[in-house]
């Protein structure tokens, strides 16, 4: 049995903020920004837009491509909407806190109406452990057959405007995947564990490493508004609810998670990085993906960067690079592409999928 990815779409907000324009606002320049992060600009989100919003505009675009290229016997995206047996959204920017889910609010906007509908708050790994969630569970029940796996965030509602140490960092966007399960069941071992499937030119999503270290879950947080920390009545909030980071901390944790990551699943998989055809990293800061490609011996162009013009789009930055590859041709059926990622919690992982 295997899970393969037969549709990828993306949503980018139209207007882009350059470097250049946030440096007429806050201290900070294009020089500084450039050098410590490879960001150029960002996309942010108007007023009226919000994770569901972008999230469902790339899920359609995703429906749309599996529909053009044929992936799919269905004629029309909303007919094939219809057939989505479960909608995972990754977001660290749901449209409301606590509930409901932001995966309930997209599949009300597809018409998705036979979807089970789930968030998943992993942050930049959201769209990592999604992909892992949704294959699991179109697994283990014969009547699922398709998932969209969703990362969607409007980063831009979450940061405080005034901390340049912040600001210049995050991005709004979506990326989806449409997910189909081809095959018969069979006593197979689960993705996760054991030797090999790369080598025998399966496609589809072939092993996933997910991981967390919940002692560092203070180093990136939104500290105010949950049950730890409520507003109370009569509080007088002259901030927004804000990402709080400690980016030294995150950044070595960065380099040692996605140099591990990458090692694990190449040697559980016993292959070199050569066999790649690339690496679709998390895309925070071009110097933390510099840092691990020089640890692990392995060219820079192996990995596939959009940092400078997109910045940081949490669990929205997979997925659309994956969208950019897919329809730019730079992956094709059969390329061997490999994800690896971090995020809040703090959490990490990565997926081998053959395209
Ligand atoms: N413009 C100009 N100067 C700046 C800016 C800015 N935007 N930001 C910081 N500086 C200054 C600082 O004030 C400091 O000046 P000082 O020495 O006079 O105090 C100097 O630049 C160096 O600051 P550092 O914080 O040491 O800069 P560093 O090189 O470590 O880069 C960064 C900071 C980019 C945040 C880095 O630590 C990083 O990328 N960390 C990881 C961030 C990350 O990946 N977060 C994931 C979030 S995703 C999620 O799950 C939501």
């Amino acid at each position: 049995m295997t899970v393969e990815i037969i549709g990828t779409g993306r949503a980018i907000p139209l207007r882009r903020v350059t470097n250049e324009e946030l440096a007429g606002k806050i201290d900070t320049s294009d020089g500084w920004i450039r050098s410590h992060t490879g960001i150029g600009s960002r996309h942010i989100a108007d007023d009226d837009t919000a994770a569901s919003d972008l999230g469902a505009a790339a899920a359609l675009e995703a429906l749309k491509l599996a529909v053009e290229r044929g992936a799919a016997a269905e004629k029309t995206a909303a007919e094939l909407a219809l057939t989505v047996d479960l909608i995972v959204v990754g977001s660290t920017t749901q449209d409301f806190f606590g509930h409901p889910a932001t995966a309930c609010i997209v599949q009300h906007k597809l018409g998705a109406v036979n979807a089970a509908a789930m968030d998943i708050t992993q942050a930049c790994s959201g769209f990592i452990y999604g992909i892992e969630t949704a294959a699991a569970l179109l697994k283990t029940d014969p009547r699922r057959r398709r998932a969209l796996v969703i990362g969607t965030e409007v980063l831009s509602r979450i940061v405080n405007w005034e901390d340049r140490r912040n600001c210049v960092l995050f991005g709004d966007g979506a990326g989806a995947v449409l997910l189909e399960k081809t095959g018969e069941d069979s006593a197979e071992a689960p993705v996760s564990s054991g030797p090999g499937p790369a080598h025998t030119g399966r496609r589809g999503l072939l092993r996933t490493v997910l991981g967390a270290d919940g002692s560092g879950w203070e180093y990136l947080m939104i500290r105010r508004g949950g049950s730890r920390n409520p507003w109370k009545k009569g509080e007088i909030v002259d901030t927004v609810p804000a990402i709080e980071m400690n980016g030294h901390a995150v950044y070595n944790f960065a380099v040692k998670v996605i140099t591990e990551t990458i090692e694990k699943m190449l040697k559980e998989e016993r292959i070199s990085a050569a066999d790649l055809d690339l690496i679709v990293p998390h895309q925070a800061n071009a110097r933390i993906v510099q840092a691990a490609a020089k640890r692990l011996k392995i060219p820079e162009e192996k990995f596939y960067l959009n940092i400078e013009e997109y910045a940081n789009t949490s669990s929205a930055s997979i997925p659309i690079a994956l969208d950019e590859l897919n329809r730019s041709g730079g992956l094709r059926r059969g390329s061997l592409v490999m994800t690896v990622g971090f995020g809040a919690g703090l959490t990490y992982g990565g997926n081998l999928i053959r395209w």
